[in-house]
């Protein structure tokens, strides 16, 4: 498709947009223009949960399915374990290295067990940056502030005062470690501002922020040889009598084989749920987003906070078709770039929160402002080259490289054409109900990161899921390390599988999908 005739209009425009800035919505706008179009309030993609801790509840329906879904192990698999650990983590992202490197500091005997190798996550993808209030002009308070007010107040305070306040101890620890930040000439720490933040927040390393703290993080899981199982994915949690958790079965992908871990305590840090493409959407999520710990979470008997909110990030790739659903991070608006419509036009202030800036390109596109891709896909507009013309020849390359390589693979130069994008399925904002230790009411397992809820109310702000997975993975991990010294392992029971599948049967429940899928439906059985 000849696409310059589309990219002229946005290159003839630019002078005249860079006189107007959209304002800022009213907060009833605001609410008004997320009614109308934002994914959220799309009645029919959602339904009641026939049962377990969250019935009647709404839902999307492809996380109901997936809640009420099957284990795919018999009740009378032998629960004999091949491992006996203290604390047994499951997840190799963020969260998850984070809760095993604290666990193990704390002299536990750590399992970290991940369904792929370790560090494949969406923390890895992770662009844009991590916000912790380190600027002179700063607080934890500002930061709070900020993140209720993109929460909708929705947020729980409790377990967002915590994140807030020990943001700069996880900026120190990440540092000793060898994290390199981006520094500003006096060598003091770069800040940038993100969407819906009013103060300089966020830490980065250019675009590859999630990939330079996973370099650091999995080098320490190495380094520290603490034992750990790839490919192994949890399909199953263990209950002792009296109903707390006590460890997991986890699936050997390669031998299909079950593992039976004992544990006295277990961390969920599976991340998130964008491979379960809600409503049809694409993705930003890693292939192994597949939702797992919600999964077994609700299955124990864990109720989930929050989960008919989810989070579709305005700036998917929608051209070449290759990167369809990828990230384009918010970064590049944070540094000024403009979305644009077929008509050359700015519909909303680049850098208000992503629920509105999604839901206006919803807008744009549906009302027929939008550019229609040979394919069939429609987007708008995000001119990067406006960064090229505004700070100078190099910026891009500079500040976003992994974004002008992502795209120079496809013939596409960034620098002298802008990118089409669309909204794309990008984090749960609910998840577990979690304590400000990472625990859930079900005693001794703990949720960190994506798999967790109430942290960030209804919208998550830019930044704020990489200081979620330090903060809560450092708790849970700790707590974790510290009941495990005071408890003997409880005895390995399916009991709460059993009673699930009653349930399951009192409500007439049939034809349920095997969950926890571990793998996206489209890549055939595990
Ligand atoms: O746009 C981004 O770089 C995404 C960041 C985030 O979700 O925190």
């Amino acid at each position: 498709m000849d696409f310059q005739p589309l990219y002229d209009v946005v290159h003839a425009s630019r002078d005249a947009r860079l006189k107007y800035t959209p304002p800022r919505l009213s907060l009833a706008d605001r609410d008004a223009l997320i009614q109308r179009w934002h994914p959220d309030y799309r009645e029919a993609a959602y339904r009641p949960i026939a049962f377990g801790p969250n019935a009647g509840d709404r839902t999307v329906r492809e996380l109901a399915a997936l809640l009420e879904g099957d284990s795919s192990i018999a009740g009378d698999l032998p629960l004999s374990p091949a491992h006996v650990v203290d604390v047994l983590v499951v997840g190799g992202g963020g969260a998850g290295c984070a809760a095993a490197l604290h666990a193990h500091g704390q002299g536990a005997n750590v399992l970290l067990a991940t369904k792929l190798r370790l560090a494949d996550s969406n923390s890895v993808m992770a662009q844009g940056g991590m916000q912790i209030a380190v600027a002179p002009d700063d607080s934890p308070v500002q930061h709070f502030l900020d993140t209720l007010k993109g929460g909708h107040m929705k947020n729980d305070h409790r377990l967002l005062k915590t994140m807030v306040e020990e943001g700069p101890s996880v900026a120190q620890w990440l540092l000793e470690l060898g994290v390199l930040f981006d520094r500003n000439a006096d060598g003091g720490l770069h800040v940038k501002k993100g969407g819906g933040s009013t103060r300089e927040r966020l830490l980065t390393c250019s675009d590859y922020t999630g990939l330079e703290i996973m370099r650091v993080l999995k080098d320490e899981v190495l380094n520290r040889k603490i034992p750990l199982l790839e490919f192994s994915a949890a399909v199953e949690l263990l209950s002792d009598e009296q109903g707390a958790c006590a460890g997991a079965v986890l699936l050997d992908l390669d031998n299909k084989r079950h593992i039976v871990a004992a544990a006295k305590t277990v961390i969920l840090a599976t991340g998130g749920i964008g491979r379960l493409h809600i409503q049809g959407f694409p993705t930003s999520n890693h292939y192994g987003a597949t939702g797992d710990g919600l999964a077994l979470a609700y299955r124990i008997g864990v109720p989930l906070v929050q989960i008919d909110t989810f989070q579709y990030h305005p700036s998917g790739g929608v051209y070449p078709e290759q990167l369809v659903g990828q990230l384009v991070t918010e970064g590049i608006r944070s540094e000024g770039g403009h979305l644009v419509n077929a008509k050359g036009e700015r519909f909303v202030n680049e850098l208000d929160t992503r629920d509105v800036v999604a839901s206006s390109i919803i807008r744009e596109c549906e009302e027929g402002r939008g550019v229609r891709t040979a394919t069939g896909r429609v987007g708008v507009w995000l001119d990067t080259p406006l960064l090229e013309v505004a700070q100078g020849a190099g910026t891009l390359d500079k500040h976003f490289p992994a974004m002008v390589r992502q795209y120079a693979r496809y013939g596409v130069d960034i620098r002298t054409d802008p990118v089409l994008i669309y909204p794309t399925l990008h984090y749960q904002n609910g998840g577990a109900k979690i304590d400000v230790n990472g625990e859930t009411p079900v005693r001794n397992l703990f949720a960190a990161g994506e798999t967790s809820g109430g942290l960030h109310g209804r919208n998550r702000l830019m930044g704020n899921s990489l200081l979620d997975l330090m903060v809560f993975g450092k708790r849970s991990g700790m707590t974790a390390a510290a009941r495990a010294a005071a408890i003997p392992q409880g005895m390995l029971t399916l009991n709460h599988l059993r009673r699930f599948r009653e349930d399951a049967g009192k409500h007439g429940v049939t034809d349920r999908v095997v969950s926890p899928l571990v793998l996206p439906a489209y890549a055939g059985q595990p």
